[in-house]
């Protein structure tokens, strides 16, 4: 069976790390994120994959060229002008031969599809949704079942007083290509809010497969670190490469990590970082390849893109940071702090609950510490 992965959007509610990076390519473990969506396609036989793509499609390419160093092949079609999800795969119909699979780039999941593929075989309907429980739907596709497991409504993005069911759609679906005869060519058009609701008007029969599998829609910086620290908490299957230098702590290759240093896992350090002594990185911290951080300074549950510097005496926590991030002494990001690629922190600064620095704007030291003292 064939895949579309749709990785065609701007990923704006985690820019300023997707200024430059298309959300499905951001680091994940320190590797695109699109290859654990690759790898879970493999490991059910399903190797021929087209990305659908409109964001900054050569990132793609670049990468995972036709697919063979990752053991499967890839064909990619880029839209001229972003046509929505279902526009999308509609624009790639010509690649399609029969019942095929479609994903949201952006979910990590560890669904077993061979078990989705038989129960949409098994339901005969025209197309089969995975679903799963969240506590808050209103982000998501509610999508209520009947007793025989019939999708009876597709409600994108619910109010509250929508809300009836906790079942959502997890972003993966099994589809009989006849469904896209009802989608116009070249045009914006959207599953969400077209494709299901019209095929359910009709009568046309949707399934709704809920499964427990893990799932995580990575979408915003807190879902972002949270995807980083399940995986530290192998609450999914990964391997992880590198040598364990201590319970729980791999260093992906050479790395420059003082003995005075002290690591807690999970975590993880990425290839040529340098940690100088009385520094101290504790659990689920996730350092890109290259990065150094100074004496003294504190990291937890930090996700450090390529080439992050950390000064003398700062406190890292629960943030990310793109590539190339400079932090000077004595700074404290915390609370899903982003900073953006190539920004440099002057000493003495907070950046802390939720706060994005884009890239180009630079903050110069503050003198806070010294109205204080
Ligand atoms: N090629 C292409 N072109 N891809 C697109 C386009 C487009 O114009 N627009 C969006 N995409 C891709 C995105 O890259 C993403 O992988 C996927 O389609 C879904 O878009 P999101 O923007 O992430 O949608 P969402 O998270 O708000 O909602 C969707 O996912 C939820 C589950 O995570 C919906 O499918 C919901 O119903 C669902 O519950
Ligand atoms: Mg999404």
């Amino acid at each position: 069976m064939q895949a579309v992965i749709l990785v065609g959007g701007q990923g704006t509610r985690l820019r300023p790390l997707t200024l430059t990076v298309p959300k499905p390519m951001l680091p994940l473990m320190n590797r695109p994120f699109l290859e654990f969506q690759i790898e879970l396609c493999k490991r059910y036989g399903v190797t021929d994959i087209i990305l659908s793509t409109a964001y900054k499609p050569e990132v793609f390419a670049a990468r995972f060229g036709d697919g063979s160093a990752l053991g499967v092949k890839l064909t990619y079609v880029t839209e001229e002008e972003p046509l929505d999800t279902c526009g999308a795969v509609k624009n790639v119909e010509q690649h399609i031969q029969g019942t095929f699979l479609v994903f949201n780039g952006d979910v990590l999941s560890d669904l077993n599809l061979a078990n989705l593929i038989a129960y949409h075989r098994e339901k005969g309907g025209k197309a089969t949704l995975y679903l799963t429980r969240v506590e808050d739907p209103t982000a998501y596709g509610l999508v209520p079942l009947d007793r025989r497991g019939r999708i009876c409504e597709f409600l994108e993005k619910p109010s509250w007083d929508q809300v009836i069911t906790d079942l959502i759609n997890a972003g993966t679906y099994v589809l009989e290509p006849e469904v896209l005869d009802r989608v116009p060519a070249g045009e914006c058009y959207s599953f969400e809010r077209q494709l299901f609701p019209g095929l359910l008007e009709d009568g046309i029969p949707m399934y709704g497969f809920p499964s427990d599998a893990y799932w995580l829609d990575i979408g915003t910086p807190a879902k972002y670190l949270q995807a980083h620290y399940d995986i530290l908490r192998r609450m999914l299957p990964f391997r992880f490469r590198g040598e364990m230098v201590r319970p729980s702590v791999w260093v992906e290759g050479e790395a420059d990590i003082s003995p005075e240093v002290s690591i807690f896992g999970p975590t993880v350090i990425g290839e040529g970082c340098r940690i100088a002594p009385h520094a101290t990185v504790s659990s689920n911290c996730v350092l890109g390849p290259g990065c150094v951080v100074e004496e003294g300074a504190h990291l937890e549950g930090a996700v450090l893109h390529a080439g992050c510097r950390v000064g003398a005496d700062s406190v890292l926590r629960q943030c990310a940071l793109s590539e190339g991030v400079v932090i000077g002494e004595r700074v404290h990001v915390s609370d899903m702090a982003v900073v953006g690629g190539g920004v440099k922190v002057g000493e003495d600064n907070e950046l802390r609950y939720g706060i994005r620095v884009w890239p180009g704007h630079d903050i110069p030291p503050s003198t806070l510490r010294f109205l204080t003292n």
